[in-house]
């Protein structure tokens, strides 16, 4: 595996396969790689003739600065992963290469998806994602990049990020990967104390839970319920659940029978926050499937 840690390095490097139109598949990441990212990386593998994969703690994401100074890195043990799955570039810039000395988010205007959910509770985050990854697309040039939906609302943002700026790539959403426990996976994971590590996959059995009810009980009733099993619970926290329009991500009320609905929700495990979602068939779809 090649590693670059300077643009102009990979850029050089990926020119001879661009001309030869060899495509590229790119998946951007933060690092502390786990088996979440190396789904996104073989699918790539399997589709792509190069595969390229960055690892970069974008500051300018990050509204809070201890997870900012507290989110793992373990460049020894990526570098590792990224050979077991045979990937081809890893990219691994400084801070310095990507911003130079202004470390700053360009404002964007993501039609309103950016304002729900993660967006109400993590100040500016969005902008964070968007400034880097279109820097990041400009810099590898991809064919496809393949995002998890364990980031739904970010993966709409990408795909609405690359339909405005008419950016000539392709976008994936791939499944969200588990735990055996059914916990979703996360860099995040390796900070929960034992005692948290174990309470953790009540959120993923809530959310299953809630599937189960979608369309019994209303969307309202259904978020009460879920509220209710929350406050139960000893040691987890709920920020928000919310059951949303999978296209505007707009929590929603009202269940129509030709929208996909996805509930969504971020629960503090300690300090840690962790987040998951799911997709939600009415009762009416399951029957009629
Ligand atoms: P990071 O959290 O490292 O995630 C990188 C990619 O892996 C994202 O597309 C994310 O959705 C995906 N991913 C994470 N956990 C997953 C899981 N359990 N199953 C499937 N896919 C999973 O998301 C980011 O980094 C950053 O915001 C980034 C896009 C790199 C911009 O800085």
């Amino acid at each position: 595996m090649k590693i670059f840690t300077r643009k102009s390095e990979l850029k050089a490097f990926l020119s001879p396969s661009k001309k030869e139109k060899k495509t590229i598949g790119f998946v951007p990441t933060m690092g502390a790689l786990h088996q979440g990212h190396l789904s996104l990386i073989k699918r790539a593998k399997k589709k792509n003739d190069v595969v390229v994969v960055s690892v970069f703690v974008n500051p300018t994401q990050f509204d809070n600065k201890e997870d900012l100074d507290k989110y793992p890195k373990t460049y020894e043990n990526d570098v590792a992963l990224l050979e077991s799955v045979d990937c081809d570039v890893l990219f691994f810039p400084s801070i310095k290469e990507i911003y130079a000395e202004n470390i700053v988010s360009e404002k964007f205007d993501f039609e309103g998806l950016e304002y729900q959910m993660e967006g109400r509770f993590r100040d500016g985050h969005f902008d964070g994602v968007g400034t880097i990854v279109k820097t990041l697309f400009e810099i590898v040039e991809p064919d496809t990049a393949y995002f998890g939906k364990k980031d739904f609302q970010q993966l709409q943002i990408i795909k609405k990020l690359v339909e405005k700026y008419k950016l000539p790539v392709k976008i994936e959403g791939r499944p969200i990967f588990r735990e055996e426990d059914g916990l979703a996976m996360s860099s995040r994971n390796v900070r929960l104390t034992k005692e948290y590590r174990e309470a953790a996959p009540f959120i993923y059995k809530i959310l299953k839970k809630a599937r189960k009810k979608f369309g019994i009980k209303d969307a309202k009733e259904l978020t009460e319920w879920v509220e209710k099993q929350f406050k139960k619970h000893p040691l987890l926290e709920l920020e928000y659940f919310t059951i949303a329009d999978e296209k505007t991500l707009q929590t929603t009320t009202t269940i129509e029978p030709n929208k996909k609905y996805r509930a969504f929700v971020a629960v503090f495990a300690g300090n840690i926050r962790l987040i998951d979602n799911i997709r939600l068939k009415s009762k009416k779809s399951i029957e009629a499937s």
